[in-house]
């Protein structure tokens, strides 16, 4: 099946287009599919929020996360941006829960058990797998992406890699 989804293009926004998805392809595909997509909405634009707004929905619409997300690193915290999916935590310490130690590790954190991870903050009790990926500018975490699942063990490494990449992209968005 094919998903149609409606996006602005960040330099003609009276034009609608759409996210193409195939939903036949497997994991690694549909995001070799997708990244090219929000590189090609975020080119040009060059407002951080729209375009950590706009990653934000294409993962959710595109894998039907739980919740997806950016914090940004402000001082000594970070602090909840773009999102899509429930209300959440608004500002995390270094080092606490998953998004505080990916900043402190300055790395990705696949937890395939959030109840497993010391320390985890649970913004909502239907959280059950995560995994959080820092943007590095300069050699510094600037944000961490952070996404949740309602199911065990639902990210592996084909997740890791493909949001890797796109945090890599995102990094010149800073
Ligand atoms: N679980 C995260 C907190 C953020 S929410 O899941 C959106 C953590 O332990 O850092």
């Amino acid at each position: 099946m094919t998903l149609l989804i409606p996006i602005q293009h960040s330099t003609l926004p009276t034009v609608a287009e759409e996210l193409h998805l195939d939903t036949t392809l497997n994991k690694a595909e549909q995001y070799r599919q997708l990244l090219p997509q929000i590189e090609a909405l975020t080119t040009g634009e060059p407002d951080l929020t729209a375009n950590l707004a706009n990653t934000a929905a294409a993962l959710h619409q595109a894998f039907g996360f739980f919740w997806v997300g950016f914090y940004l690193v402000k001082g000594d915290e970070l602090v909840l941006g773009p999102f899509q999916g429930p209300i959440a935590c608004t500002r995390i310490r270094r080092g606490k829960g998953v998004c505080g130690s990916s900043w402190a590790e300055a790395r990705t954190l696949l937890v395939p058990d959030v109840e497993q991870f010391p320390g985890h903050i649970a913004c909502s009790s239907d959280s059950k797998s995560e995994i959080v990926v820092p943007v590095l500018k300069d050699g510094q975490v600037v944000a961490v992406l952070d996404v949740d699942s309602d199911q065990l063990n639902d990210f592996d490494h084909d997740d890791q890699a493909a949001l890797e990449q796109l945090m890599t992209l995102a990094a010149g968005w800073f």
